[in-house]
This record gives C-alpha cells, sequence and structure tokens, in this order.
C-alpha cells in the first residue's frame, strides 16, 4: 500500500480504468487498494476523467460504508454485523474487542466505526466476510479470521503484538 498518495500514481490509476465501462466503482477500489482511503483531491479528477459531477462521485464514496475517506487506523478490525455472525455471539465479540483495544463502542455499532484515543486501531462494522459456516468472523486488516471466540481474539491481538515487535526491531 502506498503510503503517500502521489498525484502520478492517482493519474496513472484513473488512466488505468478510465475507458472501463462502469469504471466508477473498480476506479474507486483501485484508489483505496493503492493508498488506502479515497483521498479529498481524487474527486475532481475521478469526476472529471468519467464524465461525472463531483457530487455523482460523492455520492458513491458516501453510500458504500467500504470506502474510506481519510487514512486508515494502522490496525483495522473489521467485525462481521451479519446475521450469521450475529447469531453466533458477533455482539459479544465486538464489545469485547472495544474493551480490549481500548475503542470506545460505537453507538451504532451496525453503522458506526469507532477508534481507539491514540489513532492507531479502528473498529469497524462490515456485513459478511463470505466465512459465514464458520461465524463469527473478522478481518484484521488484510487477513481474515473465523470462529473468532473472545479468547481467540486475545491470542490474534497477542500474535499481531508479536508480529509488530519483529518488524520495528
Ligand atoms: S455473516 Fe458473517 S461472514 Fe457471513
Amino acid at each position: 500500500m502506498a503510503s503517500d498518495p502521489s498525484n502520478d500514481l492517482l493519474d496513472s490509476l484513473i488512466k488505468q480504468y478510465q475507458s472501463l465501462p462502469g469504471a466508477l466503482l473498480p476506479l474507486l477500489h483501485a484508489i483505496q487498494d493503492t493508498f488506502g482511503f479515497i483521498p479529498d483531491r481524487a474527486v475532481a479528477p475521478v469526476a472529471t476523467a468519467l464524465n461525472l459531477s463531483r457530487a455523482e462521485v460523492h455520492g458513491v464514496l458516501t453510500y458504500y460504508h467500504h470506502f474510506r475517506t481519510e487514512a486508515p487506523a494502522r490496525h483495522v478490525i473489521q467485525v462481521c454485523r451479519a446475521e450469521a455472525c450475529q447469531s453466533m455471539g458477533s455482539s459479544d465479540l465486538y464489545a469485547h474487542i472495544c474493551a480490549t483495544t481500548g475503542c470506545k463502542p460505537a453507538t451504532d455499532p451496525d453503522t458506526q466505526a469507532t477508534t481507539s484515543e491514540d489513532g492507531s486501531i479502528s473498529v469497524e462494522p462490515v456485513y459478511c466476510l463470505g466465512l459465514c459456516a464458520t461465524a463469527p468472523s473478522l478481518q484484521w486488516n488484510d487477513r481474515q479470521y473465523a470462529r473468532v471466540t473472545p479468547a481467540r481474539f486475545d491470542a490474534l491481538a497477542a500474535s499481531h503484538q508479536a508480529m509488530l515487535a519483529e518488524v520495528s526491531r
């Protein structure tokens, strides 16, 4: 993931996608996959390249919860809030994750993200990770985990801490 959303990289993504039919969603996904979010300054060139208004691009960005308009936390934990996971305890898991990570539970955890005070961890709702048969599920940055009990979450958190310690050595 590029840490610096450079104009050259943004322009190259726009050129790569602009001639595709229905290019807006694939282009927005590519921008987010590259930068981790959709920078505000991407809206105007995307709109111009696809012959759309800025309001149309902004409308799509705000309609889909998947798209971020700000740089994500270092750790993004997406907890599945869809039916199979709810029936297998994802609400209790969410509460445990918030308590463990220091994130204040969101007023509406079904639609809102919450971020720790130091900005390093965010917990977000997501609707179905395709792991319904092994619910409850979550995604920690780019990796998915199934059958996540609070105890399993604690083990995952410990392994992430260990990985971070390795990387920072
Ligand atoms: S309902 Fe949670 S992974 Fe499908």
